[in-house]
């Protein structure tokens, strides 16, 4: 069970908790720690907390603070219902409301504490554990996958799931399950997908699955393969710097792939054909940094397919008016899959019956089942919180798409394709050379002199715009550093106030001429004023050279192309300035990798 929630670890979490049945007296046996995953390896070692029917969590705070009453498992009042829980009960205010006024002494802040409550009262008034149950998740609104262990039905272990994912393996003498299907790895790959809104009762090597309203259900396993399962650091300091270095072969797997299903696209994004010529629009949705590659991506597909592109943010969508035209395809882009504001955002298209095309890299996630279709990066496991190859092969994926798009809609012709291709490509080389060029003197000073700043701005326009927004949010993330983004045409309508000797500004320039110039404007007015300016530009750009007072030249690539040429090098240089600053890179503090809660 340790071993399993430790492949879990990379998501990020500030408390670990496990609890199993005593094998003789069926007693609940539990340990929590506000640290690390090792520490409660050695409270249960030290405490023989052992047992054959077990379950464990890792927590990061949501409902109440990084405590040990908060950490999970959570108990009912008799502390004979041990259960773990992930997503948001919210209306867990209401219910702890009358299941106080019922007598229940809560011990923590936590929503999650109200289900094992609820279900210590419905297990009271209903015969059967399966009952109890069905009562249970009617009272029940939010997002969640919870497991639970009961001293009144040893033989059983409940699992319940709504939203948020969770996942049966069938194991040799054992049946196991989670809420990741990386924990599994190793241990099983036969597995079934718990459908939504259905619960299980799981019994030695027996599994009875029902939907919420007590109908049996059919439990359909799948022989599943885990690829690089076992992720080392090698020689690198940190997973970030790592997975930097891995973009230019992630970027080579990932057109691969795509020249694989070439012939076959449009099957495997679950769009005719005839839909394609007549598509009119796309929107696209993400989060975080998928968000940041959808905003980068509007580019391609306005400019190379001719397709007006809206962006949304998932966390707004569902609440933004759905306007849906005809002849529109969404594609919804996540890292993980699993984050729940972009699912939230594709079950209300699917309910309006519109195409959807996920774009992840990860196959078996909620994303790529729930869509029409899909499209994957081929980037590997990605460890680190912070996004890096998985944002530059987003771009891939999606320069490409708008270019396979522009062909099937007679835009372009074939040889259109294979020149983005071998420009992707070029691309790639380019992202990794340019770290390499400037890899001495950002460990040497840079990366010491601008670790300095305490806020720091980060200015784009056109296309560097949004990968502006992708530095900043990567400089906040894993430096902890304040920093703020602005389109540079926006400057004199409002943040120049900002602009003394004190801070600084990062400046990504553009290769087009026209839109260079407006750059040397902004360096121009931030220079008048004392600003110290780190630019990232073009060759032949030598006017803001002499400007900047840093900068970092890359080669000329496509204009569409310049975020992923320049992707590596913004990635090391904040890498470094994180490193100088100490922090814990990989895991930052108060987030996760994989979001699965609203
Ligand atoms: C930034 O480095 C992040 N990893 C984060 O913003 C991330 O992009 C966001 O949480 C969305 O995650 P997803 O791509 O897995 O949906």
């Amino acid at each position: 069970m340790l071993e399993a929630l430790q492949r879990l670890e990379y998501r990020g979490y500030d408390c670990a908790g496990f609890a199993c049945l005593h094998p003789e007296s069926n007693r609940i046996l539990y340990a929590k720690v506000t640290e690390k995953l090792l520490d409660l390896q050695q409270q249960c070692e030290q405490n023989s907390i052992d047992g054959k029917v077990g379950i464990g969590h890792l927590r990061l705070a949501t409902h109440g603070m990084v405590t040990h009453e908060n950490t999970h498992p959570q108990f009912d009042c008799q502390k004979s219902i041990a259960l773990v829980h992930n997503g948001i009960i919210e209306n867990y205010h209401r219910l702890k409301g009358q299941l106080e006024e019922a007598g229940h002494t809560f011990l923590s802040s936590t929503d999650s504490e109200v289900i094992a409550h609820f279900f210590e009262a419905s297990l009271r008034s209903h015969k059967t554990c399966k009952d109890a149950l069905i009562d249970l998740v009617t009272q029940l609104e939010g997002a969640y996958a919870f497991a639970a262990v009961l001293q009144e039905y040893p033989e059983y272990m409940v699992l319940v799931r709504r939203c948020s994912p969770l996942y049966i393996g069938i194991g040799d003498d054992e049946l196991m399950t989670s809420s990741g299907l990386r924990a599994l790895s190793g241990f099983s790959n036969k597995i079934a997908i718990l459908p939504d809104e259905s619960f299980a009762l799981i019994q030695n090597d027996f599994i009875e699955l029902y939907d919420f309203s007590g109908k049996s259900l059919p439990l359909h396993t799948q022989e599943m393969t885990f690829n690089n399962c076992v992720h080392e650091k090698c020689d690198y300091e940190h997973y970030m710097l790592k997975e930097i270095y891995e973009q230019k072969n992630a970027i080579y797997a990932t057109l691969e792939f795509l020249n694989l299903i070439s012939p076959n696209i449009w099957e495997h994004v679950g769009i005719p054909v005839k839909k394609v010529q007549q598509l009119e629009r796309i929107h696209l949705i993400g989060s975080g940094s998928s968000w940041h590659a959808a905003c980068i991506a509007q580019f391609f597909f306005e400019h190379v397919a001719q397709l007006p592109t809206q962006v949304s943010l998932s966390s707004e969508f569902r609440f933004m008016p759905l306007l849906p035209t005809d002849n529109t395809i969404y594609g919804l882009l996540s890292q993980s899959g699993e984050t729940a504001d972009t699912l939230e955002a594709l079950r209300l298209i699917n309910n309006m019956d519109f195409p959807t095309i996920a774009l992840t890299n990860e196959p078996s996630s909620t994303l790529v089942r729930e869509a029409n279709g899909f499209l994957l990066t081929q980037a590997g496991h990605e460890q680190a919180a912070a996004s890096t190859k998985s944002f530059s092969t987003q771009l891939v994926v999606l320069y490409w798409f708008a270019h396979r798009l522009a062909l099937e809609k007679d835009i372009i012709d074939e040889s259109h394709l294979q020149t983005a291709e071998k420009d992707l490509l070029i691309a790639a080389e380019v992202l990794e050379n340019s770290i390499e060029n400037y890899k001495f003197v950002i460990e040497q000073t840079f990366a010491k002199k601008y670790s300095h700043y305490q806020n720091i701005i980060f200015l784009g326009r056109h296309i560097s715009y949004p990968f502006a927004m992708e530095a900043t949010l990567k400089l906040k993330k894993i430096s902890y550093m304040f920093a703020e983004c602005y389109p540079a045409g926006e400057l004199k309508h409002g943040p120049l106030t900002l602009i003394d000797a004190t801070r600084l500004v990062f400046l990504f320039s553009h290769p087009d001429p026209s839109i260079y110039r407006k750059f040397l404007t902004n360096a121009q007015e931030i220079k008048a004023r004392g600003g110290h300016i780190v630019a990232f530009l073009f060759e032949d750009q030598h006017e803001l050279k002499v400007l900047a007072d840093h900068s970092f030249v890359i080669p000329t690539v496509k204009p569409l192309l310049t975020p992923i040429a320049m992707a590596g090098l913004m990635q090391f240089f904040i890498y470094q300035i994180a490193k100088e600053l100490n922090c814990p890179i990989d895991k930052p503090r108060n987030i996760g990798k994989t979001v699965i809660v609203e």
